[in-house]
């Protein structure tokens, strides 16, 4: 049984997961406006990635006789300086995601919530994987740059990163 306020905070990170869907799905339709494809592939993949963290929750809820309720959904930004500006934003917000994560944790141990404490503990190390994959594609832009043929051979890691992301995907769960 949740209490009402873990329910609380569990929907507040069903909307931040579909928050984070949207934000990826437009920063790739961004990408896909500039000629990135592989940042477009990249970023929709994650988009769905992203929905797949929502309805884990949203099911985790449900189960546990909680209603999972949907709030409004910020519109997310659509607008971007360069490659690096996008990515920069995208570790920024992770890094905010996890400080959510944080407290639902530290919230559900306060409340002897072991069963949704250890629902979380999937999230602590997927928010660890998600900031070192960014991290080392703000990385890869630094390295490669933005001048000159940089742009196409950034956009040749992301594609690359899609198709790692992918193959992931398909691989069956042991
Ligand atoms: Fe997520
Ligand atoms: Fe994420």
């Amino acid at each position: 049984m949740l209490s009402a306020a873990i329910v609380e905070m569990l929907n507040e990170q069903i909307n931040l997961e579909f928050y984070s869907s949207n934000l990826y799905l437009q920063m790739g339709a961004w990408c896909d406006q500039e000629g990135l494809e592989g940042g477009a592939a990249f970023l929709s993949g994650h988009a769905e990635e992203e929905r797949s963290h929502m309805t884990r929750l949203w099911g985790y809820v449900s189960e546990s006789g909680g209603l999972p309720k949907l709030g409004a959904i910020a519109e997310p930004t659509s607008e971007f300086e360069s490659i690096k500006d996008l990515f920069d934003q995208v570790f920024e917000h992770e890094v905010y995601v996890t400080s959510r994560i944080n407290a639902l944790v530290q919230a559900a141990f306060d409340e002897k919530d072991m069963t949704t404490f250890n629902f979380l503990q999937w999230y602590i190390s997927e928010q660890h994987e998600e900031e070192a994959l960014f991290r080392s594609v703000l990385d890869k832009i630094k390295v490669i740059g933005m001048e000159g043929k940089g742009l196409y051979f950034i956009d040749q890691e992301l594609s690359k990163l899609a198709d790692q992301a992918a193959a992931a995907e398909a691989e069956p769960v042991a």
